[in-house]
Parts: structure tokens; sequence; C-alpha cells
């Protein structure tokens, strides 16, 4: 077993840590506050191959493996969880599925700038009364002609108002249930698509989440991806892949409330010397290093065995349950070791311990993990 990260690996984190500590941090704070959408920044990283790291470059990515995107979206996650989040949907939830099961059109259409960081994509699986339970959609496509008609709604949609595509799961066969659903690529602007007002977020505020409404919305037939009737099988393996890329970002928030705790400790005084020198503090840095170092094993693991072509379904579950509670964890120490400073906006961790609360929610709560992880488990003896 080999812990090393090859050359190639370092650069690309180095680039990553380079491109968030002098581009994006500079406004982190002031995007959260006023909760703005970093446009020009999610430009820059699309130029950079940042928004389709592990497409392959026939379709305008980077062709990395799935270690260096983690890698990557540590780096980003550790400055921004929002910026985070809007680069883990574009390359899990959307690029992937279009390279993985795309038509040739689909692909060299959509795919190829999304993958360039021309244009940006989300994913719609969630409805008012189908999140964690998302098999129970409501939305349909009714065929008409060379068209689908879509009518429903979505809802907690991460980059809901600012993408140009949505990969849309609805019904477009109501007697199959699950088996009924299929994958639409509905372009912004379709008559018939709106989306509703940002939602007010406690967390990643520099992304925008809305609801949308599909009215009669006609889509070209040629805008299926995979086959009719695949839709929900498309959003549960896309979501495998996206759980990694969430267990990234909320690797990134532990870490940056770890070394905003190793810096503050020693800094601050109290009684005649560093707070670093007392045994409280020193335990909480103890058991956040851990926590770190094992949420990083476990998101590794599932990243390389994704990249070897093994089925990685329980370590992507492990990986995102593990991480998501630890970087609320670690935030919530590094609050106690910041004292009144760390409830706070002057200083970083209350931020860090707003955005990784969303960690445990979104693409599948920690319940639902437990379940899968448990599925797995059961389904290997
Ligand atoms: N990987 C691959 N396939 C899976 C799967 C997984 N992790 N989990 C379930 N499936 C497949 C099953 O194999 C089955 O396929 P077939 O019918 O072809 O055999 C199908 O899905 C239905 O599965 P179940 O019979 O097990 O259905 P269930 O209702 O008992 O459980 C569930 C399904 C696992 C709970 C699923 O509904 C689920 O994962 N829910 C959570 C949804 C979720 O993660 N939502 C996130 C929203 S997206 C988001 O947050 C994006 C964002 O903007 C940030």
């Amino acid at each position: 077993m080999n812990f090393d990260f090859t050359e190639e690996h370092l650069l690309i984190k180095e680039s990553a840590k380079d491109f968030a500590e002098n581009e994006i941090a500079p406004t982190a704070i002031e995007r959260d506050k006023n909760a703005e959408f970093p446009e020009k920044l999610v430009k820059q990283m699309g130029e950079l191959g940042f928004m389709g790291m592990m497409v392959s470059p026939d379709y305008g990515g980077a062709g990395m493996d799935t270690i260096s995107y983690a890698l990557a979206m540590i780096e980003i996650s550790k400055v921004d969880a929002s910026l985070g989040v809007i680069m883990s949907v574009n390359n899990s939830l959307v690029c992937w599925g279009l390279e993985e099961y795309g038509s040739d059109y689909v692909k060299e259409k959509f795919l190829t700038p999304l993958a360039q960081g021309e244009k940006l994509g989300a994913f719609a699986l969630s409805e008012p009364e189908a999140g964690s339970d998302a098999t129970k959609q409501k939305t349909t496509a009714d065929a008409d002609g060379d068209f689908y008609v879509i009518n429903g709604m979505k809802n907690w949609i991460t980059n809901g108002i600012s993408a140009d595509y949505y990969l849309v799961m609805a019904t477009t066969d109501k007697g199959k249930a699950h088996k009924g659903i299929s994958t639409l690529l509905v372009e912004n602007g379709t008559e018939g698509f709106g989306h509703g007002a940002k939602e007010d977020k406690l967390g990643i505020r520099s992304s925008d989440t809305c609801s949308l409404t599909f009215e009669n919305c006609k889509v070209p037939k040629e805008n299926l991806v995979w086959e009719e009737g695949k839709g929900f099988n498309f959003a549960m393996n896309t979501l495998n892949g996206g759980r990694i890329g969430i267990a990234c970002q909320a690797v990134g928030i532990a870490e940056a409330s770890l070394e905003a705790s190793l810096k503050y400790s020693q800094e601050r005084k109290a009684f005649g010397k560093e707070i670093s020198n007392f045994q409280a503090i020193q335990f909480m840095l103890s058991d956040m290093a851990v926590k770190v170092d094992a949420a990083k094993i476990l998101t590794f693991k599932a990243a390389a065995m994704k990249d070897v072509g093994k089925k990685y379904v329980k370590e992507a579950a492990m990986a995102k349950l593990y991480a998501s509670k630890i970087a609320v964890e670690c935030a919530l120490d590094a609050i106690q070791i910041h004292g009144g400073y760390g409830y706070v906006r002057e200083y970083l961790v209350e931020r860090y311990l707003r955005d990784a609360k969303i960690t445990e929610i979104y693409e599948g709560t920690s319940e639902i993990q437990r379940i899968v992880i448990a599925r797995a488990l059961l389904d290997s003896v």
C-alpha cells in the first residue's frame, strides 16, 4: 500500500491551493455576507481546468483521475466551501454522468462547454415531496412528437439560478415507478422553465440554491441522457461519485478548522502563556488532527477505488458520512478554541460551522449514507 501522491497529484494540489489562496480567499467573506454568486471565479476555474477535471480531453476536459479531483476539491473547499459545492456539482453530478451515459450528440453539444467551464451545470433530483425518498418523483415528462413536455417542480438545486444546463429526473412512464424515471437535459431559457428565488441559507451562502419549475416545458428528444427509464439509476450512480466530492468539501472545512486553531492557539495568550500550552487545547487539536486524517483516508480510498474501476458505493457513503460528521465537530472545536472571537464574523471559524452543516444533508443525508452502507454490508455476506 502506497500513501504517497505522485508528482502530478502534488502539482495539481499546489495549483488549486495557490488559486484558492490568491484568488478565492480575498472575496470569500464578502460573498458569504452578501450571498453573492462567484461568477468571475467560476469562469477562472473553468479556464484552469477545475470545472471538468475528470472529463476526457476529447470533450474539453482535463482528463485527470478522481484523486486529482479530490485534492483540488479539498484545497478549494478549505478556502471557500461555496466554490467547493459549485465545482463538485459541475464535475461529479453533471459532467461525470454525461460522459458516462450521454449520447455522442449530448456529449458534443453539452459536455464540452461544461467541461471547459464555458457553461455551468445543475442536477435536479430533489422535489418538495421527494428528498431522501427519491424514488417518489412527481415531475413528469410526456412524449409529444419529437419532444418531451415536462411538468413539475424541483427544489434545493445547487447552481439553480446560474446554471446553463440542468439534468432533470422526470417520470416518462408512470406505471413503472422508479423504473419509469428518465434524465433530460434542459437548457436555461427554455420556454416553460423557471426558477424560484435564491434560498437564504445558513451556510455556503455564496452558492445559489433555488427551486425550479416546469410548466409545459418542451425539450427535444435528443436531450434524453442514457435510455428512457434509466433516470433513477443515472441519479444513483452519479450521486455515488458526488458523495466523494462532498466528502472532499467536508475534509477541506475540517482541515481549515484545524489550521485556524493551530495558528490562533499559538498566538492567543491566557494565564501568562500561549493557550497551545494547555492540555485542554492540545487534546482538541489532537482529536481534530486524527479526525481530519481518518476522513482523508476514507475519501482517498473511495476515490482510488473509483479510479481503478472497483465498486465504490459503500466507500463513497462511508467517506461522506464520516467526513461530514467530523467537519461539524472540527468547526465546533475551532470555535471553542477561539472563544468569543470564534463566535463573530471577524474570524473565519463561524463560517466553517455554518458551511459544514450542509455536508450532513445534501447528496444524501447521513441517515441515507448509513442505509447505503448497511445494505452494502448485508449484501456482501
Ligand atoms: N448506487 C447505485 N444504485 C443504487 C444506489 C446506489 N448508491 N442506491 C440505490 N440504487 C438503485 C438500486 O440498485 C435500485 O436499482 P434497480 O431498480 O435498477 O434494481 C434502485 O436504485 C432503487 O433502489 P432501492 O430499491 O434500494 O430504493 P429505496 O427507495 O429502498 O432506496 C435510496 C433508495 C437509496 C434511499 C435513494 O432514494 C437515495 O439515495 N436517496 C437519497 C437521495 C439523495 O442523495 N438526494 C440528493 C439530492 S441531489 C443534491 O443534493 C444535489 C445538490 O444540488 C448538492
